[in-house]
C-alpha cells in the first residue's frame, strides 16, 4: 500500500445519481471530505460530459470515470484517447476479455489517465459464476486473480476487486499494482435492497491493504452524508493506525 496517500484521499464517492442537481448537491456537500468523485453510467449517460465540470467547477477532487468499457480493442483504445482528452485520472475496463484489451492501457500511459480493470463484479457470488457456466470446481478468487495478473501483466494500473480479495492481489502482485475496493458496507449503514454480494467494511477493505475504497449508498443515503464521509475516513485512519 502506498502510505503517502491521505486518508481523505483514499475515500472515492460514487455520485450514482440521477441528473446535474443531485451530483451539484453532493459535490458541495463533500468537497472538503473526499479526495475523488466517480462517475459512473447513469449521470455519464443522462449528463453527457459535460458533468464532469460539476466536479472541476465546485472542488479540487479527482474523477474516477467508471464507464466499464468492453468492447473490441480497436474500439476500447479510442475510447480512452478520449477520456484521456478529459483529465480525468481513473478509468475502468472490463478485465473478462484478455490481454488484447488490457493491453490498450499502455497507450494511454503518461496520459494522466490510470486505466483499471475490474476482475469480478462485487455484485456476483459464487453460485452466480456456477449458474453462468463455470464449474463446481471453480474458484471466484482464483478468477478474480488470474484477471489481476492478466491485468498487471497488460499494463493497467490496478484493479477493483472486493474486500475479499484485495489481500489475496497485493501478496500476489505488489504494493505498486493498486487495488481499488468497492462494496463497502459500514456496520452502522444499512442499504435496502442491497445487490451488493461480497462486501467488507471500510476498516477491514484498507487493512487488507486496498488503496482506495469506493463507498455510494451508505454516504448517499446517510441523513447526514458529510457526516457519514467524514466516519468513514475515521475507520480509514484506524486501519492506517493514524
Ligand atoms: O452504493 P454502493 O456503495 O454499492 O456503490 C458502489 C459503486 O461501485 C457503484 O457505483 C458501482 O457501480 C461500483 N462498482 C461496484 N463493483 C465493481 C465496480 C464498481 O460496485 N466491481
Amino acid at each position: 500500500m502506498d502510505l503517502s496517500i491521505s486518508s481523505k484521499d483514499r475515500l472515492i464517492f460514487a455520485l450514482d445519481v440521477p441528473d446535474r442537481q443531485e451530483a451539484k448537491k453532493y459535490v458541495s456537500l463533500l468537497v472538503g471530505t473526499v479526495g475523488c468523485f466517480k462517475i459512473g453510467l447513469e449521470l455519464f449517460i443522462k449528463e453527457g460530459p459535460d458533468i464532469l465540470k460539476i466536479v472541476k467547477e465546485n472542488s479540487s477532487a479527482s474523477i474516477f470515470l467508471d464507464l466499464k468499457l468492453h468492447d473490441i480493442p480497436v474500439t476500447v483504445s479510442s475510447a480512452l484517447q478520449s477520456a484521456a482528452a478529459h483529465g480525468v485520472r481513473f478509468i475502468t475496463v472490463h478485465g473478462s476479455d484478455g490481454e488484447s484489451i488490457l493491453r490498450t492501457a499502455r497507450e494511454v500511459k503518461g496520459s494522466g489517465l490510470e486505466v483499471l480493470a475490474v476482475t469480478v463484479l462485487t455484485s456476483i457470488s459464487e453460485s452466480d459464476l456456477l449458474r453462468l457456466g463455470y464449474k463446481e470446481s471453480f474458484s471466484l478468487n482464483q478468477l478474480v486473480l488470474d484477471r489481476a495478473g492478466l491485468a498487471e501483466k497488460s499494463g493497467c494500473a490496478g484493479i477493483v476487486c472486493s474486500g475479499k480479495e484485495v489481500a489475496m492481489i497485493k501478496r500476489t502482485y505488489g504494493v505498486g499494482f493498486k487495488a481499488i475496493v468497492p462494496g463497502i458496507r459500514p456496520v452502522w449503514g444499512e442499504v435496502k435492497k442491497d445487490d451488493q454480494s461480497r462486501i467488507v467494511t471500510p476498516k477491514s477493505a484498507i487493512s487488507n491493504g486496498a488503496d482506495f475504497i469506493v463507498v455510494g449508498r451508505p454516504i448517499r443515503d446517510a441523513k447526514e452524508p458529510a457526516v457519514a464521509a467524514a466516519k468513514i475516513i475515521d475507520e480509514i485512519e484506524s486501519a492506517l493506525g493514524a
